[in-house]
């Protein structure tokens, strides 16, 4: 029986854990902290770490980990821009999660789309309260607008399909372009989109990819949706957007100071960044804590293939779903 250090536990991951860890032979030992320089001791006496999200794995949290003799970390995500990948090589076999469910986060952002656009977190709040008035609550309609969908990777790619299915116009633009008529450069895509939709890696050449510049270069009133990674958006020129009313509605699962106040209960607390409260405000931002992925399918699908990536490593010597070290 192998343990497992299992950092920024949640009450939703130990069901699907502990029936997947009881098939496979791996005992979790679940702590609520994340995973940073103070909390890395915890994995003593572990054979491997288990890290998601906001968990680091920078190089002093490396060195600590690989000093209690940890050699494997199996990230129960996809993204991996939380690792210090060049510092991880040759130190740590990384593994992760590339996909559990491309339907629960492209169908998590056509529902903040639908919300925000229709109003009906408004009009919950006001039934609930018996005002039954319509004023402020018009919304526009999605048939005929442009979609404009950047990375159109597993999540990118089933969010297309759901767009198309409301009648949408498609522009894409990825890296790696497809042989599909929709891709357009960023530019381009930027100008024309009624709704922007993020669904790229966060990497160097991707980091705020909205930024003031290309929040100008958008249509007057154009949606921004994203459901990736925060630092794709630059907060404040997000926020100065919406002040100028350029921006018409901002839905926004993932934030790029997110680890702080994500996945928390903070209520009562006084929240210490301005940038998000002010967003937060703001009638046209929606805001959701990195919820995307959050269904019954995809916490199943998270810890079958964290626990079948595990029991390779221990039991094989493989590695698969290595995560890549050169990006
Ligand atoms: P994927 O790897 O299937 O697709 C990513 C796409 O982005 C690929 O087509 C790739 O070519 C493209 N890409 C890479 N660099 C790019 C660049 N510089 N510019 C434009 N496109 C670029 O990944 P998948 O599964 O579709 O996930 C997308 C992102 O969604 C992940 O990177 C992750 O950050 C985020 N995510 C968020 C979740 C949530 O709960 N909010 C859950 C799961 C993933």
């Amino acid at each position: 029986m192998k343990t497992i250090a299992f950092f920024d536990a949640k009450e939703y991951d130990k069901p699907s854990f502990e029936a997947c860890g009881e098939r496979y032979g791996l005992k979790f030992r679940y702590f609520e902290t994340k995973l940073c320089e103070d909390t890395a001791d915890l994995s003593a006496g572990c054979d491997g770490v288990c890290l998601f999200v906001n968990d680091v794995l920078s190089a002093p949290v490396i060195d600590k980990l690989t000093a209690h003799g940890i050699t494997v970390a199996a990230l129960r995500c996809a993204g991996y821009n939380n690792v210090d990948l060049q510092y991880a090589k040759n130190r740590l076999k990384l593994m992760r999660v590339p996909a559990y469910s491309p339907y629960a986060v492209a169908e998590h952002a056509m529902a903040m789309l639908l919300t925000s656009i229709r109003r009906t977190h408004k009009a919950y709040i006001r039934t609930r309260d018996f005002n039954f008035s319509l004023n402020r609550l018009e919304g526009f309609d999605l048939h005929g607008k442009t979609a404009g969908i950047v990375g159109t990777g597993k999540i990118g790619k089933v969010f297309i399909d759901i767009c198309k299915g409301f009648g949408m116009k498609i522009l894409a633009y990825d890296k790696f372009p497809g042989k599909e008529d929709y891709y357009v450069p960023l530019n381009e895509l930027f100008e024309k989109s009624d709704v922007i939709s993020l669904h790229c890696p966060l990497t160097e050449e991707t980091y705020h990819i909205v930024n003031a510049e290309s929040i100008a270069r958008m249509k007057k009133g154009a949606v921004i949706i994203n459901t990736s990674r925060g630092g794709l958006i630059d907060a404040e020129a997000l926020l100065q957007g919406i002040k100028e009313r350029k921006i018409g509605a901002a839905c926004l699962d993932v934030y790029e100071e997110e680890s702080d106040v994500f996945f928390r209960d903070v209520s009562g607390h006084i929240l210490e960044d301005d940038t998000l409260a002010l967003l937060i405000s703001m009638p046209n931002v929606l805001v959701t804590s990195h919820q995307a992925y959050l269904t019954k399918e995809a916490l199943e699908n998270i810890a079958e293939t964290t626990c079948k990536n595990l029991d390779s490593y221990f039991t094989e010597g493989t590695t698969p779903n290595e995560v890549a070290f050169s990006r």
